[in-house]
């Protein structure tokens, strides 16, 4: 039997995917996606949001395209970047797919004018376009953050036609510094920390709640050592407690105790933060 059967849920509440059902509103997230959301409201260029592996960037990235996406005065798109290697106009043409050209010139200077000629006829109608850059830190390559730079330089009057959030881990800011004037017109550089204790635990019971759970799966006191054991990072804190339910089950756990919290983290490697 799968554990969903087991403890009554509808859905596996701890996959290590950035599915939106299970997104966690706490206020560490809230502050950040606040702040996010008036940048690319506003139009105010260029924000940065940097945060260790597993601290939830793409699932902050995921919130906001889908958020933004409602707003019919915003044309926003999301990059993801799967290597570091791109060829000179890479952005351009990603940014052109983005905003819904099909036919992409092949020479960079033609695919910019006509991305150029698109983006003028959005702000016509009103509409500023946002592009999220999920994995940034993989803009390794000096021209890579200048054609990010070359696109806040395009304006209509007083008005920016993109606004850029760039999401990825720290070496994301190291490259950005490196560009001094993509570096001053960073608006705002946030950092997203790890859950503290409370958090962890409001976290774990959203998520439970969301998948279908009737009653606290964990017992009170099991909380404490899963904060050890996953020091309040998202992904990490998935993992254990997907494993610990899988476990649970198998041995007709109905509550999850400490020791079996215990048991299951030392079993599968997880380091305790002593
Ligand atoms: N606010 C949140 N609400 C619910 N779940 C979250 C939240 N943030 C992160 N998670 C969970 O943690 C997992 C890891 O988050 P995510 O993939 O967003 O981290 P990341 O910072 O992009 O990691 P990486 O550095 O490896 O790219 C996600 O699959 C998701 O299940
Ligand atoms: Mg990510």
């Amino acid at each position: 039997m799968h554990y969903r059967e087991f403890y009554g849920l509808n859905m596996d509440p701890f996959n290590n995917v950035p599915d939106l059902r299970f997104y966690y509103p706490g206020n560490l997230y809230s502050r950040i996606y606040t702040r996010l959301m008036r940048v690319a409201q506003e139009g105010r260029g260029l924000a940065v949001l940097t945060g260790k592996v597993g601290t939830g960037k793409t699932t902050m990235a995921r919130q906001l395209l889908y958020l933004l996406r409602g707003n019919r005065t915003l044309q926003t798109g999301l990059l993801v970047l799967m290597h570091s290697e791109f060829e000179p106009g890479w952005l351009v043409k990603r940014i052109a797919g983005l905003i819904g050209i099909n036919e992409i010139p092949n020479e960079k200077t033609d695919a910019l004018a006509v991305v150029t000629k698109k983006l003028l006829k959005y702000d016509q109608e009103n509409k500023h376009t946002v592009i999220l850059i999920d994995e940034a830190n993989k803009m390794v390559n000096p021209d890579q953050l200048e054609e990010v730079r070359g696109f806040l330089n395009l304006e209509k009057g007083d008005r920016r036609l993109v606004t850029f959030i760039l999401f990825g881990t720290s070496e994301l800011l190291d490259n950005v510094k490196s560009n001094q004037s993509l570096s001053q017109r960073v608006i705002m550089r946030l950092t997203l920390k790890l859950m503290d204790f409370e958090s962890t635990i409001k976290y774990i019971r959203h998520r439970l709640s969301v998948a279908g759970a009737r009653r606290d799966v964990f017992a009170k006191d099991s909380y404490n050592l899963i904060y050890r054991y996953t020091k309040g990072n998202p992904r990490v804190t998935n993992a254990l407690c997907d494993n610990v339910l899988f476990e649970g089950a198998l041995a007709n756990y109905q509550v999850i105790t400490p020791s079996l919290v215990e048991e299951v983290a030392m079993m599968l490697g997880f380091e305790k933060e002593v």
